[in-house]
């Protein structure tokens, strides 16, 4: 059934792809009037959601008179849900499996004061000029490295990092917010391709100076702080974790908010190798692939676990097939993983408790994999009694609808198509 601008569905037997295509944007979840605040700008980050999702999704709870107490993000990615929930006085519970969305979420769940801010940089100022130039790194991540960046800026970045690590103890909360700015100059620094969502040299680039990058990414962190004058005393907890691994939050959830990741969209572990070998989180990057949902570097015994695939899953995957082999076997592990996601999900949550869900379309080879469709599927077989769909407009991506071999959007048809439009799925236990 269909109300307003939302598909009601109650039962996986009534799902059909088409029905999501019919569906028309729904205004309520298209935009908001308010500007987004700077601090959920302070480091990039892929497939950021809008921050303004969330509010709407308690609005939308309340609405429907679910008291919101504590809410979770099980792909928290650079902790849009986790600051937003702190920000209307909500508990928060969530988890990521790579380390460098952990780091900025936590970055920007902390509370600082502005004067201790101004004497650590103070003092990481002083001891950069004496800092050593060598890092404690292996040799593997040495060689990564060395690759993309010239000498001056390695050579700058490692005395930086030193500096950092010499003058803000471990044990201070302090540390995740110089790491956070450390982290989000380590590509200008650098010579990859800027916007480009592989990773690739660019050979005409000029590397930015790292003091003069790092000075202007301090100030900008500071105002992003200055704007958000936070007296919230709700609890936030961040853990860096495979969702599909990690025990039960300790206490229950009233709801979840949540984006997962897509497969042959990104490969996090490949776009945040700068940061992970920094920072010592890989000294190969590509180790942390395993476990990333939507990875396609996985492997999955095809024949005996294809069977495990919901309709919509099994439809999508064996129209792949004839395509492309591999793409068709990553594009199962993935959708099995999500059906796991959403058992997950509805355990964690209370009696009554929604769980929401930001997903897009993807398309591989003119064939679209409607994973709305498939994850609508998979919260029905996962218990949940219904799954209200919504479907909005991504604003910024309409006028370049499209991306390049290199990864770049673009008006150009020649590249392959980008959606302008993703769903809201909220699912009622
Ligand atoms: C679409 S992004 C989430 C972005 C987030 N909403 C934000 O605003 O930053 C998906 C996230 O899922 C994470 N992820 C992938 N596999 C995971 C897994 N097995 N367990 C937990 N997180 C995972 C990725 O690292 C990525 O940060």
């Amino acid at each position: 059934m269909t109300t307003g601008d939302y598909l009601d569905l109650f039962d996986a037997s009534e799902l059909s792809r088409e029905r999501f295509s019919d569906l028309k944007d729904n205004s309520f979840w298209n935009n908001s009037s308010e500007k987004e605040l700077k601090l959920h700008r302070i480091h990039a980050y892929p497939a950021k959601f809008p921050a303004f999702i969330t509010s709407k999704a308690f609005d939308y709870a309340a609405a429907h008179n679910i008291k919101v107490k504590t809410v979770a993000d099980v792909f928290c990615g650079c902790g849009t849900v986790a600051f937003e929930a702190r920000r209307n006085s909500i508990d928060f519970w969530g988890c990521d499996i790579n380390p460098v969305a952990t780091l900025i979420a936590t970055a920007k769940s902390n509370s600082y004061t502005l004067k201790k801010l101004e004497d650590y940089y103070e003092k990481i100022m002083i001891a950069f000029p004496r800092a050593s130039k060598k890092v404690d790194l292996t040799k593997s991540a040495i060689e990564r490295l060395n690759y993309w960046y010239h000498p001056e800026q390695l050579h700058d970045l490692a005395k930086l990092l030193n500096a950092i690590n010499g003058t803000v103890s471990t044990r201070s909360h302090y540390r995740a917010f110089f790491l956070c700015a450390f982290s989000n100059i380590l590509k200008s620094a650098s010579r990859w391709l800027t916007k480009s969502i592989k990773p690739q040299i660019d050979p005409v680039k000029q590397p930015a100076n790292v003091l003069a990058a790092f000075s202007v990414q301090f100030s900008s962190m500071v105002r992003a702080w200055e704007q958000t004058d936070l007296s919230s005393t709700s609890t936030t907890k961040i853990v860096n974790a495979n969702v599909l691994e990690i025990s039960a939050p300790p206490k229950a959830i009233d709801m979840i908010v949540t984006s997962p990741p897509y497969v042959t969209s990104y490969e996090y572990a490949d776009l945040h190798q700068l940061s992970s070998l920094w920072l010592g989180y890989a000294s190969d990057y590509r180790d942390l692939r395993t476990g990333s949902i939507g990875s396609t570097q996985h492997s999955l015994d095809f024949n005996r676990e294809v069977k495990r695939l919901n309709r919509v899953g099994s439809e999508i995957v064996f129209s792949l097939f004839d395509r492309d082999r591999a793409i068709a076997k990553s594009t199962a592990k993935y959708f099995l993983d999500m059906q796991q996601v959403t058992k997950r999900c509805y355990k964690f949550l209370k009696p009554k408790g929604l769980a929401l869900f930001v997903i897009g379309n993807t398309e591989y080879k003119s064939i679209r994999i409607d994973n709305a469709a498939h994850l609508s599927e998979s919260l029905l077989g996962s218990g949940f009694s219904k799954v209200r769909v919504a479907k909005r407009r991504i604003t910024n991506k309409i006028l370049t609808p499209y991306r390049t071999e290199q990864g770049r959007f673009t008006r150009s048809d020649t590249g392959r198509h980008v959606y302008g439009e993703e769903f809201i799925l909220i699912a009622s236990k």
